[in-house]
């Protein structure tokens, strides 16, 4: 079969992993037949240098026209202080709008290789833990009304979170139909005790929850959440959450599995058109320095070809091509945990991927 996707390499480290991702995909379409065509689109700070806007007309145009999206990152120091409408986060959630991505699919499984990595203690690691993050992607704060007024301290500014029944109930059905094909546990964060965006969010999902009798459901309020993901992560099988919190806690659950340099993730919405990304940032305290973990980007590539191609078995191959090299004791720096010998740089880590392969 033959694919077109669009190359988002963006800031700091993404040029490098996306390369990463790219051979793998190559290397893997060789393997089983594929041709897959790349495309590359500007995004974020470089954007904003070489055209000045962070998400260019052509990059969305390019995105729409191709199969699917492979993403690096955004950002850095050097684009800090541009106005919020000018910063390259802004061209990241404006790429998500546009493509209509409403889900966010962000897998944190341990590692078993990577036990010593997580700072979590043996005990309450046990047997591992595999959780799936449903992160709600293209509403509530991050979209919701935002800009300065008078209050009453003077000048101050405001964001609003607002969700409606339409946006809880598309999110709510993926994660509850994501917990059919897992364990069949769902767990739905809000803080429902303050907010009122959040007392609509359980109520609607109280009501999807009756469609899904075999699904075992319940509420948790973020802060207890992010208190039991560090206290006993294995009570968790899929997380359904909004856009803010799902970006909080995304962040804590990759760091128990050892590494935010390892989670892969896919943003979905309505067609067969994704956009994958790692969860991590640009990285700019290392980028040019082959030393971020291509580990990620590798597994989002995977992720597309899974969720976008319906090329299962060729998710599975580049999977376990990875757990290959992590059994065979490769590490990058991010992952050496406790352990001994010399770290991997980029390039030497994604050539043990290929040799797997
Ligand atoms: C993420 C990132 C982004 C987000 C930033 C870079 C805008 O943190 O994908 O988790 O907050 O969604
Ligand atoms: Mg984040």
């Amino acid at each position: 079969m033959e694919f077109n996707i669009a190359l988002l390499k963006g800031d700091g480290i993404g040029p490098e992993i996306v390369d990463s991702a790219v051979k793998v995909l190559e290397k893997t379409g060789q393997k089983f037949n594929h041709t897959f065509y790349f495309k590359d689109y500007l995004i974020g700070g470089i954007a904003f240098d070489m055209t000045g806007e962070p998400l260019p007309v052509e990059t969305i145009q390019g995105c729409l026209a191709s199969d699917s999206v492979l993403l690096g990152a955004v950002g850095g120091y050097k684009w800090d202080n541009l106005s919020g409408d000018k910063r390259p986060e802004k061209a990241l959630l404006g790429i998500r709008s546009a493509l209509g991505l409403y889900t966010n699919l962000r897998p944190a499984p341990l590692y078993p290789a990577l036990r010593s990595a997580s700072p979590l203690k043996d005990e309450i690691i046990g047997d591992g833990f595999d959780i799936m993050i449903v992160r709600e992607l293209t509403g509530g704060i991050y979209f919701g009304e935002r800009g300065y007024r008078e209050g009453k301290y003077g000048t101050e500014a405001f964001d609003t979170e607002a969700y409606s029944v339409m946006e809880i109930e598309r999110i709510g059905r993926t994660a509850f139909e994501c917990a059919m094909k897992r364990n069949k546990k769902l767990t739905s964060i809000d803080k429902a005790n303050v907010l009122e965006s959040s007392r609509l969010w359980r109520k609607t999902m109280h009501q999807l929850a009756e469609k899904y009798p075999e699904v075992e459901y319940s509420d948790l309020l973020v802060d207890n959440a992010a208190m039991q993901l560090v206290r006993n992560p294995r009570q968790f099988d899929v997380i359904v959450t909004s856009n803010m919190f799902g970006d909080i806690l995304s962040d804590e659950a990759s760091q128990i599995t050892g590494s935010i340099g390892m989670l892969a993730s896919a943003s979905l919405g309505d067609t067969s058109r994704g956009m994958y990304e790692p969860i991590h940032g640009s990285a700019p305290d290392i980028a040019g320095q082959n030393k971020a973990n291509p580990i990620a980007t590798i597994l989002s590539a995977s992720m597309m070809l899974r969720y976008s191609f319906d090329l299962s078995e060729e998710a599975d191959c580049i999977e376990k091509a990875v757990d290959k090299v992590l059994n065979a004791g490769y590490r990058t720096a991010d992952i050496m945990g406790n352990t001994d010998g010399t770290p991997l740089t980029c390039t030497e880590m994604t050539e043990k991927v290929l040799e797997a392969l």
